[in-house]
């Protein structure tokens, strides 16, 4: 494939992604109805980008990654990986897949072993999808990838709990390089550092994305951090995704009220964003019970008649997609 054909083909697409959780009740653990953690998500993360994904805690974020990993299972849609929708595979045939999109998450302890010391934590991946010829071989690995992530190798047989919590972050960022992936879904990976140490890590995940063409999928609740490292943004509200763009476009004209209630509340020094924050009223939708026609009706500052009756699709607006009724009047004209 040429240079210029690979760096438009997507390395992962998304599409119609559906990921519902069944709500059991009764002497009979009968289903009662479903959480739509997920419901018909799109998008795409060519090679070397990162794009964010936000929202609220319970929107669906972190279940979109792991849906895209076969962590859990999704009902619908696909998910396509050099040509491969991964949806359609069985565990044996998923398994190579599984090496080129790992996961980094919040709590760095709860993805460490803690009987395992560094070196095992790194190289186990490694002996599992066969790289490395020699333990040997596997323990050089280990120590350039500690080199790589700024972690001295004389530490690496040491545990983890004798590491600080950036430390341990680091360590699990060189266990996922460890099976040479080309996707990381990093959940929440930094939030629950110090900023200074949060900085740090996230020059380290930019430094890593030059290097090896790396794509993030990124999830987050701070939009401070979305706005230096990603390129692509895509907002959720109970399930779906409200709103897609460019970081740039999105920032500086949200065609979502969603979007615009968010960025409003990003804290800031200057005197006239503090005074025109969105402040959204009205408790956040369930997805067990979305509300019918728009789902962010109940708390939108822009309401009006038709979304309490209809629920709007995603309309491109002229950079990305909007779910929003007042979007389609911005619609650009068809060519
Ligand atoms: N395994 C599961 N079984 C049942 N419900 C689940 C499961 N995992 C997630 N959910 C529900 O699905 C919805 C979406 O959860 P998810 O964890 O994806 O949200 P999130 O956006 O990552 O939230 P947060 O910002 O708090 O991490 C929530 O209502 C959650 O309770
Ligand atoms: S469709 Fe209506 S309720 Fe939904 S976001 Fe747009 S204006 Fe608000
Ligand atoms: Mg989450």
């Amino acid at each position: 494939m040429s240079a210029a054909s690979s760096a438009r083909t997507p390395l992962l697409r998304v599409s119609g992604l559906r990921t519902w959780f069944p709500i059991r009740g009764g002497v009979l653990q009968r289903v009662l109805g479903h959480v739509r953690a997920v419901d018909d998500v799109s998008f795409e993360i060519a090679a070397g980008r990162t794009l964010a994904l936000v929202g609220e805690s319970g929107c669906g974020k972190t279940t979109v990654g792991r849906s895209c990993l076969r962590l859990v299972e999704p009902q619908a849609g696909s998910v396509v990986h050099e040509g491969v929708d991964l949806l359609g595979l069985g565990r044996r045939e998923l398994r190579p897949y599984r090496r080129r999109l790992q996961i980094v998450f919040q709590d760095p302890n709860a993805s460490l072993d803690p009987r395992l010391r560094v070196r095992d934590a790194i190289a186990e991946g490694m002996q599992a999808f066969g790289i490395g010829d020699s333990e040997a071989e596997r323990t050089e690995r280990v120590v350039a990838l500690l080199r790589r992530v700024q972690l001295d190798p004389d530490q690496m047989w040491r545990y983890p709990h004798e590491f600080s919590g950036g430390q341990r972050q680091r360590i699990c960022i060189a266990r996922a390089l460890a099976v040479e992936p080309r996707l990381l879904v990093c959940d929440e990976a930094v939030s629950a550092l110090d900023v200074s140490i949060q900085a740090q890590i996230l020059n380290l995940l930019l430094e890593l994305q030059q290097e090896l063409g790396l794509a993030y999928l990124f999830i987050t609740h701070d939009l401070g951090v979305v706005r230096h490292l990603a390129h692509e943004v895509a907002v959720m509200y109970v399930g779906q995704i409200v709103e897609r763009g460019p970081t740039a476009r999105v920032f500086s004209d949200p065609r979502h009220p969603y979007t615009r209630a968010l960025l409003s509340a990003i804290p800031s020094a200057d005197p006239f964003r503090r005074a025109t924050r969105v402040r959204l009223t009205g408790d956040v939708a369930s997805p067990a019970r979305p509300p019918a026609g728009c789902r962010f009706h109940t708390r939108c500052p822009e309401v009006f008649e038709r979304c309490r009756r209809g629920a709007p699709g995603l309309v491109p607006v002229d950079e990305g997609e909007s779910r929003c009724f007042l979007a389609e009047r911005s619609e650009p004209p068809a060519a």
